[in-house]
């Protein structure tokens, strides 16, 4: 969803700017532009497609100086188009302006702004922004407060970066609602401004995040934070740790690939200083879970959205089963609309690897606001999702790029197993024994993982074969049953196959209508306690002429004496079981997008972070 990049400095904007974008591609756009002040005159390329022809545009007629804004847009007023990519200049052409989010009430806006003679040159709802400043701006007010006077007629949740000729040594940035982050980059004598950190990170590791409802005026010497309402207010500065260069390809093909890939490392980091082997328990301070707290849970909701509701689906068997706390799990964008039964001893837990998710964030509000206890999983530090939590666990994944989650779903399967024996261990409610082997079975995570990677050329010719099928049903139980989901979810993103998981056990209830020779049926049969139901689920696929690929544990001549495919992993605890067995249809997926020469890190009409509702 559209990336924002802000540069004010003695350096050319430009290039700063087009690859701070490059670096935010992963969140998804069909347009691009960019604006610098040069000798006190607004100069803007923008085009529709992707960066590249932004950079052949700029090429062709180059644009220096600075400070300058630039965006990837992802319509949502108006078509992908040169006219309508960002940045929107005013009627003057003294005022331009990059934006991402809804101005809800456009439309009124727009009518009151053409009422006054203003001409709109595009079909945005970002433009009413740059006329509205404008507007203000004519009354003879500085271009702050200017700024701010828009800021507060403009509704929704949106991020704002404005810049005048009238005062060319600033951009004025906005955060109004909570879609969308801003972060602020501290540099020497240069200061950078950008929707996320990857676009700014090879230049600073010094951020401020801005909050809801706050405005930023960032200059050369410095950067001041206030409220909306003029409050001055004293920014935290967080120093990011993780490095540009893991958001680079490398020996990949695709980001997708090398995310995949980096699970085994992602899950060894999840365990690091969490997992105590020798006393066979769990740290995780940022959740500040007190003895007191946890035996007051009666009831916890996890509300996220797509592959992370996913993830949130086996954490319900895992909580239930560990910790014997009733878990029920709500869809982001449904949690507001169910009424959900919240009170001081529920905890809502979100899961989101942005954080920045407005659906997930709209859950998390509407559990505070009815009095719950609000936690979070999260990938992307410093995001919303996390600051808004009471306790948070960090995803220790490092910045995910491929549009199509991967390591952003078995780091929370891990956090969510730590978490049901950390509250299991806190309500007294397991005895040792069981703690120190659950603990235990955590060591073999990383190497489970590491033994499925391997299995990567067995999977890729399974690939080859189902090129060019046109369905799959994908079928699991137990805990399983949620990386049919999963499975399926990541096949129909990147591949354009349509597939749909189900629940086993649901087969009969209807959907085995559609299995014949034409519709391949994905079985998850791992040696868990639901292996035998599978294998009788694999016998009736097969009654009705259905391909059968089936995920199975190494040595299982059963199922390999049934299925037409296997996918093979290691023997696992069942409770880590899913950790493993979504590992294959990760790649599964992956090597059939691959193959069919799809854009596996874009796919088509996808953004990596869904910032309004
Ligand atoms: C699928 C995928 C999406 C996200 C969903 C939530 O591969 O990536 O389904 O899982 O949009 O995003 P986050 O985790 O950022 O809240």
């Amino acid at each position: 969803m559209c990336g924002i990049v802000g540069y004010v400095g003695v350096r050319d904007a430009t290039p700063i700017i087009i690859n701070g974008l490059k670096r935010l591609e992963y969140r998804g756009y069909d347009s691009a532009g960019v604006a610098v002040i040069n000798d006190n005159q607004i100069e803007v390329r923008r085009d529709a497609g992707k960066l590249s022809q932004l950079v052949d545009l700029v090429s062709k007629s180059p644009l220096n100086g600075a400070p300058g804004i630039g965006h990837t847009r992802w319509a949502t007023h108006g078509a992908p188009s040169a006219r309508n990519a960002h940045p929107h200049v005013s009627n003057t052409g003294k005022m331009v302006v990059v934006h991402n989010g809804i101005v809800e009430n456009f439309l009124e806006l727009k009518d009151e702004l053409t009422s006054e003679g203003v001409v709109f040159n595009s079909d945005t709802d970002t433009e009413t922004i740059v006329h509205l400043a404008e507007n203000h701006k004519a009354a003879g007010i500085s271009f702050e407060e200017a700024a701010r006077r828009t800021f507060k007629q403009i509704e929704g949740a949106n991020v704002v970066l404005l810049m005048s000729t009238e005062e060319p040594d600033k951009i004025i940035a906005a955060r109004i609602g909570n879609a969308g982050g801003v972060v602020l980059g501290i540099g020497e004598n240069e200061n950078y401004l950008a929707s996320d950190i990857p676009a700014i990170l090879e230049h600073t590791r010094k951020v401020i995040f801005l909050e809801s409802r706050q405005m930023a005026v960032v200059t050369r010497e410095g950067i001041c934070v206030e409220t909306l309402d003029g409050e001055e207010v004293k920014p935290e500065i967080h120093v990011i740790s993780f490095d540009a260069v893991s958001a680079e390809k490398g020996e990949y093909r695709h980001f997708m690939q090398k995310e995949i890939h980096e699970q085994v490392r992602a899950l060894t980091d999840t365990l690091a200083g969490r997992v105590d082997f020798k006393e066979g328990r769990i740290r995780l301070p940022e959740l500040k879970l007190t003895p007191e707290l946890a035996k007051r849970i009666q009831r916890i909701y996890i509300t996220a959205c797509g592959t992370a509701a996913y993830a949130g689906m086996v954490g319900k068997y895992l909580i239930e089963k560990i910790a014997r706390i009733p878990v029920e799990v709500v869809i982001g964008s449904e949690f507001r609309y169910s009424d959900p039964i919240v009170d001081e001893n529920t905890v809502i837990l979100a899961i989101s690897q942005s954080g920045e998710t407005a659906d997930t964030l709209a859950a998390m509000e509407e559990g505070r606001r009815k009095g719950g206890i609000v936690w979070s999983i999260v990938n992307a530090i410093g995001s919303q999702a996390m600051r808004i939590a009471d306790g948070y666990i960090v995803m220790q994944t490092g910045p995910e790029i491929g549009v199509a989650s991967t390591k952003a779903f078995t780091a929370p399967l891990v956090d969510q197993y730590m978490l049901a024996i950390l509250l299991a261990d806190l309500r007294g409610v397991i005895d040792e024994k069981t703690r120190r082997q659950l603990v235990a079975d955590l060591r073999l995570v990383p190497d489970l993982a590491g033994r499925v990677m391997d299995t990567e050329a067995e999977i890729e010719k399974v690939a080859h074969a189902l090129k060019d099928i046109r369905g799959c049903l994908y079928l699991g139980r137990g805990i399983n049953m949620p990386i049919a989901y999963e499975g399926a979810l990541k096949l129909k993103e990147i591949s354009y196959i349509h597939a749909e998981g189900y629940p086993a056990g649901e087969m009969k209830h209807g959907p085995i209508a559609l299995i014949d020779e034409e519709m391949p049926v994905l079985c998850l049969a791992p040696k868990d306690p639901w292996h035998e139901k599978m294998i009788s689920q694999i016998q009736q696929a097969k009654a009705r002429g259905g391909m059968v690929i089936a995920v199975a544990t190494e040595g299982d001549e059963l199922v390999k004496s049934m299925a037409d495919h296997v996918l093979w992993v290691p023997e696992a605890p069942w409770m880590l079981s899913p950790v493993v067995t979504v590992l294959p249809l990760q790649m599964l997926a992956y090597h059939i997008a691959a193959i069919r020469g799809l854009d596996v890190d874009q796919p088509r009409n996808l953004a990596k972070s869904v910032t309004v509702e």
